[in-house]
């Protein structure tokens, strides 16, 4: 006792949007992953539970759940930008990302060029999204609601390809050869774990448990179970 109270209930609740595999999806009647694994390494050094809030990307990525209180913090492979960092406070990077093209693998597209008059599927208020929009002006741009969407409208051909994180397209294509991540766009993104603008008590903590983990080993080991060696 004695310590300041960061999460209250002996929860910590987590705003994070499904399916966005392997940082978070569901399996069977529970939510697992890359970003569900680090959290809860931080409930474990708060002493609470972890339990997951579901809502829609874009109010997650915009601060509004945070500051309306639907969670204690927002770990949904978000990248750290600086607009998003005007709505939240975020922890320190823990992990790195790039955005990808995915394609059907017989399609031969394999650069911006190529999707000159074509459809490209971008998921709703990411990164992938806006690097489109600035990036691939000779594409129709398609905007799906959630990663499952996107994928399924590539695998259908309802578009022609989609963009999103390399992270959760590369281990799509594993289970999927009939599709293929033919580019890769340097975008040098770095997810962070997102705080209500000025709880510097609980990002501190988060801050605590990211190091934590990356000196005793057991980043490595949730990194490995997710990702292979
Ligand atoms: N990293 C990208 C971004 O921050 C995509 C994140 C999407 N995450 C999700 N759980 N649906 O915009």
């Amino acid at each position: 006792g004695g310590g300041v109270e960061l999460v209250s209930d002996g929860v910590i609740t987590t705003c994070t949007h499904l399916p966005y595999e392997p940082f978070q999806f569901q399996e069977g009647d529970e939510v697992v992953g890359f970003d569900v694994d680090v959290v809860d390494e931080i409930a474990s050094d708060l002493g609470v539970e972890q339990e997951i809030v579901n809502i829609p990307f874009e109010t997650i990525q915009s601060g509004e759940a945070l500051n309306a209180g639907q969670c204690d913090v927002a770990a949904a492979g978000m990248t750290i930008t600086d607009v998003r960092e005007e709505n939240m406070d975020f922890s320190t990077p823990y992990f790195d990302a790039t955005q990808a093209l995915l394609v059907p693998a017989d399609s031969g597209i394999s650069s911006a060029e190529d999707l000159d008059g074509l459809q490209l599927a971008v998921q709703s208020g990411t990164t992938g999204a806006d690097y489109a929009a600035e990036n691939i002006p000779g594409a129709e741009l398609v905007t799906y609601e959630d990663l499952g969407l996107l994928l399924t409208a590539v695998q259908t051909g309802q578009v022609d390809a989609g963009i999103n994180d390399n992270g959760v397209l590369l281990d799509f294509v594993a289970d999927n050869p009939e599709l293929a991540v033919t580019t890769e766009f340097d975008t040098g993104e770095q997810y962070g774990i997102g705080v209500r603008t000025g709880n510097t008590a609980l990002l501190d903590q988060v801050d605590t448990t990211l190091e934590r983990i990356r000196e005793d080993g057991t980043y490595d080991e949730i990194y490995t179970e997710w990702f292979g060696s």
